[in-house]
């Protein structure tokens, strides 16, 4: 399945991403060996950040697609729930727990409460970010971590396959993709893919009290995190960034309560 990765004996890492990404950047195609490269570098990554898996830890894949990063967590030990508005799931995940779910329309707290939730690679997808991130502490149990990574818009991938178009503007770019390279498209700005920035959905985060920022990185090569110091900059170099929250909840502590009776 993993064919690079095979013959160079990694599962992942960032020569095996990076090439990966060039291959994807230049062939567009629904490629099973990178999710699965992404999916075990995820899980590696949550290792590395000190988040508890395995040992019946609750988990939530929310947006789940194939299922590949709940199916690993699962094969750790960690009680995983499988969330998404249509079910993509690999057949072996087949018999999990699946909730057909759409975070546009529905309740997020009738989900329930997780020790773990992962959400990736959908954040760009959903028309609002901004309510999604103001309730979604409902989902987490105190202490709980929220992995949230997605393709940033200004990424040279943010305009997914129809890349580097995106770059001439969120009206124009799929266009003249369309008139130009005449290969079909599956995502139509602001119909199912929406730009969404780094710096703009860190402000978005930080307006939710309850959640902390403990880790962010560029998702596919965390080893550079600095760039993530870099306003602007940041939002060209990061591939696909990732953050890690978790519920802190301030919500009832009195010094937010002052803060919001000023
Ligand atoms: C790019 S895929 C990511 C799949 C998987 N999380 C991964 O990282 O490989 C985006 C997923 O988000 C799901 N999705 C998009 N909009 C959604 C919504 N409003 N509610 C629930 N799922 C949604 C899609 O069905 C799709 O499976």
């Amino acid at each position: 399945m993993h064919g690079i990765a095979d013959r160079a004996g990694l599962t992942g890492g960032l020569p095996v991403i990076l090439h990966k990404l060039i291959l994807r950047f230049l062939k567009y195609k629904d490629d099973m060996g990178f999710y699965h490269i992404q999916a075990e570098d995820t899980v590696r990554w949550l290792d590395k950040a000190g988040v508890r898996l395995g040992r019946g830890a609750t988990t939530l894949d929310l947006g789940c697609g194939h299922g590949m990063i709940g199916g690993i967590l699962m094969g750790r030990g960690c009680r995983v729930t499988f969330a998404d508005e249509n079910n993509w799931l690999l057949d072996e995940y087949r018999g999990a727990d699946f909730r057909v779910f759409d975070i546009e329309r529905d309740d997020l707290a009738k989900l329930g409460r997780f020790d773990l939730v992962i959400c990736s690679n959908v954040l760009e997808h959903i028309s609002r970010p901004e309510r999604f991130l103001k309730s979604v502490d409902c989902l987490l149990e105190p202490g709980g971590k929220l992995y949230l990574s997605w393709t940033n818009w200004l990424s040279p991938w943010g305009g997914h396959e129809y890349s580097p178009f995106h770059y001439l503007g969120p009206r124009r770019g799929h266009l003249v993709f369309d008139r130009v390279v005449k290969r079909p498209r599956k995502h139509t700005p602001y119909e199912n893919l929406f730009p969404t920035g780094i710096g703009s959905t860190l402000r978005m985060v930080r307006d939710n009290r309850n959640l902390a920022v403990r880790e962010i990185a560029p998702r596919y090569y965390p080893e550079l995190a600095f760039i993530m110091r870099l306003p602007v900059l940041r939002e060209f170099l990061t591939w696909n960034c990732v953050l890690l929250l978790e519920r802190v909840d301030r919500r009832g502590s009195w010094a937010h309560s002052l803060r919001n009776s000023l």
